[in-house]
């Protein structure tokens, strides 16, 4: 008998109606699946505020974990033949609860030495979060087999509009009734059921070399040069404020306060105006750029860590 942990943290419960669609070819006479769901001590709200998102990032970009509710002895009793993270990206990172998990003690009980797939689902850029997620795992001692990436397929500015839409109000519909369903399409969540049959194969014959090719041929990653670009942008500005806000509200809320809301600006200033930006200049230096983004392409659907 093959035991698999499904590992995971969703507020709206996208991502598990993924989840179960990818496991269910995988559960079976032979296989026995576990489901993990991450458990915060103090849990994010559901839908979002205005301020309750913004305050996020600090401690999302910067990777300061929480407190979670420890997994139940059941979950950490056995060991398993491969683990499925299902994660969300939060400002260019791993959201706060799942890089909490896998800075927990139950997190290297239960990846080191294993085989681990990652399956992100999230609004479209999540590019350098996984190469975060490459670092984790590596720490743990977790070996990376497989990364399906699945997420909203509309243009950016679209994305970011219906998302929003999505976060305050909670439910996953059409702003409107004009504009698309945010988030991964009801499609793509139905079709994720074909990973399953790659994943089984490579877990029957405990062997994952080659999985991430077999996944790449049936579409888990379409990397989109334009946002890798943007990402790895995203990431130079926030840094600086992230650290920059951490160290202001330190010891003092009301100041955290005042440069969240300096940030939010800032942030609507980067979506709708530099962001833009950054897509003319790409589609500017494009050709020239040509054998570049091809290796980077490569690259970011591969499980390969570069050390950077
Ligand atoms: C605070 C916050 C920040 C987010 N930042 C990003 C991001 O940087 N990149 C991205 O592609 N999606 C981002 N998203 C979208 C999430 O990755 C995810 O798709 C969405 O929240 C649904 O996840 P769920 O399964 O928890 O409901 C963000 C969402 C939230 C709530």
């Amino acid at each position: 008998m093959k035991e698999v942990l499904v590992v995971y943290y969703s507020q709206s419960g996208q991502l598990l109606d993924i989840l179960k669609n990818v496991t269910l070819k995988i559960e079976g006479e032979d296989v026995r699946v576990t489901y993990h769901k991450i458990v915060p001590k103090k849990d994010f709200n559901f839908p979002w505020t205005q301020e309750s998102f913004y305050d996020a990032f600090p401690e999302s970009f910067l990777q300061i974990p929480i407190e979670l509710e420890a997994p139940e002895s059941e979950v950490m009793a056995k060991k398993y033949d491969l683990v499925i993270l299902g994660y969300q990206v939060w400002y260019l990172s791993p959201s706060i609860p799942i890089n909490s998990f896998l800075r927990s003690e139950q997190a290297k009980e239960l990846l080191r030495d294993t085989p681990v797939i990652t399956l992100v689902a999230c609004r479209n850029m999540w590019i350098k979060a996984q190469e975060k997620m490459k670092v984790l795992l590596r720490n743990l001692g977790s070996d990376l087999v497989g990364h399906i990436a699945l997420v909203d397929r509309h243009i950016n500015n679209i994305s970011v509009i219906t998302i929003m839409h999505w976060a305050f109000g909670g439910k996953k519909t059409k702003m409107w009734g004009i504009f698309p369903k945010p988030g991964v399409s009801d499609s793509d969540i139905a079709e994720a059921e074909r990973f399953s049959v790659p994943i089984k194969e490579s877990l029957m014959n405990g062997d994952f070399s080659g999985l991430q090719e077999k996944l790449l041929r049936i579409g888990a990653v379409d990397v989109n040069p334009y946002l890798i670009a943007t990402d790895i942008r995203g990431n130079v500005l926030f840094s600086k404020w992230a650290n920059l806000i951490a160290k202001k509200g330190k010891s003092d809320p009301a100041k955290r306060k005042k440069w969240l809301v300096l940030f939010k600006f800032y942030l609507l200033f980067a979506i709708w105006v530099i962001a833009p930006l950054v897509y003319i200049i790409y589609l500017i230096t494009y050709l020239p750029s040509l054998g570049k983004i091809k290796k980077q392409k490569k690259y970011y659907s591969s499980v390969e860590l570069k050390n950077t």
